[in-house]
């Protein structure tokens, strides 16, 4: 290609979009009501999810919203779990409620998600959301396949009668993504492929995509050979790879070996800064959606 592709920065967008955010929180503090307020519960001390769990909470006070961690201990019962859950379905003050997973192995965690109101349910992993998602209903969207969506929106990337193609068809990203993107609506209306570990020759499918998204878990997977001339390239895998020059000993890369596939690319994702941080920013305007719903629902 002799144009040279357009790197998607998704640290900008998810900053503009959490501006965009404490922008109306700040308002509702002015007109001093109740502001937006997300609820934050982790079983255990996984350090990866505690770490997650923090950067969320932070997130939130950070644009002025109301947040909460719940830090139980690892033996936590899942009755006293689902019953603190309820506590919160039923609070005023907290509209999105999110389960930091994965749970113990003694909670099941589909109970768990069962349990949050689908009005709360803010991470969009409740079965009410994501039937609502395939059949195209306003609803609370999962937040790295809305992430990704809204990338593709803001760098007005066409996806209209394109081929979409889905590499991972994981109930997190691969599935919702896929979804979202096949709605006869603005801003999605694609022809879609979901591929998988089956298929017996996922090139043949990759080269093609116009919009070839990698939702795999593996560490550089997706190669030049794989991709179609001026193909937009969303990289959602996070893997970690030894790295001697790293203090830490290892660094992060994607699911495409983003250094070969770049020049034959029209859009491309880095890792990291392209889609990772847009998960949180669109966790933040679900529990906005949440309570805008909720308020709405308190004044008819
Ligand atoms: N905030 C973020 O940026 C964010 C959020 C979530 C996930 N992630 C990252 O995204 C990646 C995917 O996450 P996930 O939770 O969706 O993973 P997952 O549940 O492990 O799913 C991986 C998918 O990739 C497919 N796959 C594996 N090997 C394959 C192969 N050789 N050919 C074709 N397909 C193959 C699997 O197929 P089968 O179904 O047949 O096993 C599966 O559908 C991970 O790196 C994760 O860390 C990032």
């Amino acid at each position: 290609m002799d144009i040279m592709p357009v790197i998607i920065d998704g640290k900008k967008v998810a900053s503009d979009i959490r501006g965009e955010l404490k922008e109306k929180v700040d308002w509702l503090r002015s007109l001093n009501v109740r502001v937006p307020g997300l609820v934050t519960i982790m079983v255990g001390d996984n350090p990866a999810s505690q770490s997650y769990v923090k950067s969320k909470a932070k997130a939130c006070s950070e644009i002025g919203m109301l947040s909460k961690i719940e830090m139980l201990p690892a033996d936590t019962s899942e009755e006293s779990l689902l019953s603190l859950i309820d506590s919160y379905n039923a609070s005023p003050d907290y509209d999105g409620i999110l389960v930091q997973l994965p749970l113990p192995k003694h909670i099941n965690e589909e109970k768990v998600i069962e349990k949050i109101s689908a009005q709360k349910d803010v991470d969009g992993f409740h079965p009410v959301s994501m039937g609502n998602l395939v059949i195209g209903k306003n609803t609370f969207y999962p937040c790295t396949p809305n992430g990704i969506v809204e990338l593709i929106k803001r760098y007005k990337i066409e996806t209209s009668g394109k081929h979409v193609v889905v590499v991972g068809r994981s109930n997190i990203v691969g599935k919702p993504v896929a979804n979202m993107l096949l709605q006869k609506k603005e801003g999605a209306n694609a022809v879609v492929t979901i591929c998988h570990s089956a298929a017996a020759d996922l090139s043949a499918y990759t080269k093609t995509a116009d919009i070839l998204i990698a939702a795999i878990g593996k560490a550089n997977f997706i190669t030049a050979g794989m991709v179609k001339d001026g193909a937009a390239v969303i990289d959602v895998g996070i893997n970690r790879v030894e790295d001697a020059s790293s203090q830490k000993g290892y660094k992060i890369v994607g699911d495409v070996d983003y250094e070969n596939v770049f020049s034959k690319t029209s859009f491309i994702t880095p890792v990291p800064g392209g889609v990772g941080p847009m998960t949180i920013a669109m966790l933040l305007q679900n529990t906005f959606l949440a309570y805008i719903k909720i308020t709405k629902q308190k004044l008819a």
